[in-house]
This record gives C-alpha cells, structure tokens and sequence, in this order.
C-alpha cells in the first residue's frame, strides 16, 4: 500500500464515513442501471454489483437488503468500517452481501466474477486516490462489458465554499498534530470565524456538522476535485464513456436557471457544453453524478409512439408518488397526486389521463407491458393516443423506465 492509501486509511478509521447509526441508503437500483446499456447481460447467473468504497456498508447493505436476489461486494481499505458493515449484514441475515479489504489503487486480491461484475458503484471514493484516472482504469478491467459503473466525484464549483474553508484551516491550524488535535482546534477556528458579523451560511454550516463530517470535508488530506471539462478527460483516461449524468434534467439550463430565451439558446448545446454551461454559471448540482460503460457500448434508446403497446415498462425506482385523498363513506375522492423526482420538489400532475396512468404508476411494482396499460385507461374513457401521450410524458420525464428483456426472462 503506498503511503498516500496508508495515511487515507488511518484518517477514515479514525473516523468512519459517515456518522451516525447505520441508517441504510436505497442503494442503485441493479436493473433500473443495466437498462440504461444498450448491450444485455448474458442469462444464466445473478446480478453481481461491487461497491468500491463502501465504508460502513449503507450503500451495498441497502441494495443487498431490497435486491435479495443480486450478489453485492463492498470493498475498502478501512477495517473499522468494513468490520462494522459485516456485523451489521450479520445481524439482518444476508447471504447476498460480502465485504473485502481491497485498495482500490491496485485491486489487489479482489475477487472479479468470471466476465465481471454487471455493475459497479463508487460514490466518494476516487478523488480520495493518489492516481484516480489509475483507479478507474482498473475498475474498468473488472466491469462486465455490458456493465454501468455508477461514479461520483467532488465538483469544483459545488466545493467551492467547503475548499476555501478548508484553506483557511489549513492556514490556521497545525497540521503537525494528530488529527484529533486538529479537529478540536479547527472547529474552534471555525466556531470563532461563525460568529464574526457577516459571516456567511457556508461558515454556519461549518460549525453545526458533526466531526466526522466536518474532518472529511475541512480536514482532508487527500483529495482532488473536478470541472465539467476535467471529469470528461478523467473519463476517458479511465477508458470508459460517458454514458449519462445521473440526473440529467439538473445538468441543462432551463427557464429559472437563465430564462427563457436564455434557456432557448442553450437548448442547442450538446450534453457536455451545456453541463459546462450551468457549472460556469454556478447552477450545476454540488457533485458530479454519472453513469458510465464501456467505449464498445452506449445508451439505449427508447421505445417510439408506434412501439408503446409492446415495450416492456418498470416503474423508476428514484419516483415517488404521493396521493392527496379524501374517505368518504364508500367512496374515495383523488384530489392531486404529486410526482417527486429525486431530489426535486413533488409536482403536481395536471389532472386527466397523465394522472390517471400517474395512479396506476403508484401501485405497480412489477414489470407490465404497455398494452396492459392502455387497456386500463381507455376503459377509464382516455382515447389512445392521449393514452400514448401520457406515457412518452411518463418515458420523458422518467417515471417509467424500460427493463432488458435478459431480466424479464429471469425474474
Ligand atoms: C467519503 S467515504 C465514502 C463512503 C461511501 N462510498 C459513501 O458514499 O458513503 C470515502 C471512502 O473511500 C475509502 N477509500 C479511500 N481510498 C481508498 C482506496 N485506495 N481503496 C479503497 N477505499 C478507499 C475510504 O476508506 C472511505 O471509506
């Protein structure tokens, strides 16, 4: 282990990310991400997810707990966290979960499933590396070639306030101490800096999170961060592609980021430029979210109007549906239903066949075919092609999305 991953290691086993009691995450949704590939899994054998950089396991415990069915593997190089996440994947009984020690600056003794693993996570963990195009390099290797690796690393801009914090206890503190010490004495620094009049939320922020919050982002000493430009060539000397940003609704200018006849000029850029475009302007989400695949694969596209009826279709596992209704005696009143992407406020659906198939949406967790579909609205009195409408809406904006027909044969 070189001495960059050892003094990484010690800090995170000081202080394990992230706090508190493990409360578990969702975790990514196994199908939901291979369905974005155009390429489909071979048949024949689980779903094997890694998480590289694990930690505590709220993510891969998460995805274990709601996906019985796929094998996950954590992966880290702290042994407090790793430790503690077998204790916990004990303690709920799951045998589709294991936790290994691995430097994912090497990938030495990890055990890669024959033709790799479907899907690979990392959230927080690369820009932690010495060499971190070396570090996707190497999961590349251990990627299925149908595979999606689900990566986050820091954003310039969203880190800007934290960065200049952290210089300022760089500037003040004594880095020559243990790391305890300097925790004590850079939050009194930054308490101090809280309270001057004019202090900004970013400082407040600052002196409210816990400790080991507040290490990882003031006290790090290994980190790097990216701009819209920076992450793709870190892409590409990883050797993957681009397969599409996590979200991509938040990485274009819309109306009330520029305006509209801003937004109108903007809506020409390609996926990259315009990502640029809204992180220049200080709009882009505070991390960078992507999926990426292998260069010999790419996006699948979606069904057409004219292929509707005989697609395959799954509920997205990042909507949530909320109903607003009133009991009456024998009867239930509808009065909205509410649509919440992600981390996006809920929006109400305007009333009409969009929220009828919105209502069917909430109860289905089970792959249907568009046809099923179409049948309930029309004879709910929706003429087909607002049936059709509706759900190029419902595709569009995410609600639905188009499993492999591999994971259809096999469930
Ligand atoms: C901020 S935490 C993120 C943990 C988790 N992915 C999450 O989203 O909560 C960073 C993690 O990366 C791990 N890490 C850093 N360098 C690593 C390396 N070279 N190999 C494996 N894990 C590493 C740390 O031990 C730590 O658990």
């Amino acid at each position: 282990m070189d001495a960059t991953t050892e003094a990484v290691r010690e800090f995170y086993e000081l202080f394990p990310y992230p706090s508190g009691a493990p409360t578990l995450r969702m975790g990514f949704d196994a199908r939901y991400l291979l369905s974005l590939s155009r390429k489909e899994r071979p048949m024949g054998r689980p779903i094997r997810v890694l998480d590289a950089g694990c930690s505590r396991g709220v993510g891969a415990l998460g995805c274990a707990t709601l996906q019985p069915d796929i094998q996950v593997l954590g992966v880290d190089i702290n042994r407090v966290a790793l430790e503690e996440a077998r204790g916990e994947a004990q303690r709920r009984d799951l045998s589709n979960i294991e936790f290994a020690e691995v430097d994912l600056s090497t990938l030495e003794g990890l055990e890669v499933p024959e033709g790799g693993f479907d899907v690979i996570t990392s959230s927080g963990v690369l820009h932690h590396l010495a060499d971190p195009a070396e570090g996707l390099r190497l999961l590349k290797g251990a990627l299925a070639p149908h595979g999606v690796l689900a990566l986050m690393v820091y954003s310039k801009s969203g880190r800007r306030e934290t960065l200049e914090i952290s210089y300022v206890v760089d500037a003040l503190v004594d880095k020559n101490q243990g790391l305890t010490e300097q925790l004590a004495d850079a939050r009194a620094v930054v308490r101090r800096l809280s309270e001057l009049p004019g202090a900004t939320d970013a400082w407040k922020i600052a002196a409210a999170v816990d400790d080991v919050e507040f290490v990882d982002r003031y006290l790090h000493i290994q980190e790097c961060v990216y701009d819209v430009p920076e992450l793709f060539d870190f892409i590409n000397q990883g050797g993957l592609s681009f397969l599409r940003w996590m979200d991509p609704p938040a990485w274009r200018a819309n109306a009330q980021t520029i305006g509209a006849d801003l937004a109108q000029r903007a809506s020409g850029l390609d996926g990259m430029q315009a990502a640029r475009l809204l992180d220049s302007l200080g709009h882009a989400p505070g991390s960078m979210e992507v999926y990426l695949c292998h260069p010999e694969n790419g996006l699948k596209s979606m069904p057409q109007a004219t292929q509707l009826a005989e697609t395959v279709f799954m509920v997205h596992p990042e909507i949530r549906f909320h109903t607003m209704q009133r009991n009456m005696w024998c009867a239930t009143r509808v009065e909205a239903v509410a649509v919440e992407r992600r981390t996006e406020e809920p929006v109400i659906v305007a009333p009409g066949v969009a929220r009828a198939l919105a209502l069917v949406l909430r109860d289905q967790n089970e792959p249907f075919q568009g046809q099923a579909m179409f049948e309930v609205l029309i004879q709910e009195g929706h003429s087909a092609e607002s049936v059709a409408r509706a759900f190029l809406h419902a595709i569009r904006e995410e609600w639905v999305y188009c499993p492999h027909m591999s994971e259809l044969l096999l469930s």
